[in-house]
């Protein structure tokens, strides 16, 4: 797992030098590329801004191909109150 993320990280690290771009911006605007939801929130005025740009660039299809590499399809959930919501369902 270790050596997945360090792949992972050193692929990111390479792309962002390229575009110029964070971290963040590179991979919402991944999610953006896929059509999936993303539910961004900082309460700070820079990362407004740095979030926004998401929308100023596209990432060349070379380097998309190289982030799906990594896309593991698990799933993410928050875990909030204590609960773990992979192993537990809310009470209605
Ligand atoms: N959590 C849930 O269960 C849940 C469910 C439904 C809807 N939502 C909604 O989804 C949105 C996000 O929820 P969340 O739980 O993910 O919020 P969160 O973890 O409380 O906040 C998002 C985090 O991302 C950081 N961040 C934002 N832009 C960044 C950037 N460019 N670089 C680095 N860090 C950055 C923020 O840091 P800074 O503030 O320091 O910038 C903050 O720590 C909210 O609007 C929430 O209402 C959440």
């Amino acid at each position: 797992m270790a050596a997945i993320k360090e792949e992972a990280q050193q692929v990111i690290s390479d792309i962002v030098l390229q575009l110029q771009v964070t971290n963040a911006q590179l991979l919402l605007r991944w999610v953006l590329h896929h059509n999936y939801a993303a539910l961004v929130k900082t309460t700070k005025s820079f990362r407004m801004a740095e979030n926004l740009k998401i929308f100023e660039f596209e990432i060349p299809t070379k380097y998309i191909a190289q982030l799906d590499r990594l896309n593991q399809d698990q799933p993410i959930a928050w875990a909030t109150a204590g609960l773990d919501p992979m192993k537990s369902a809310p009470t209605i």
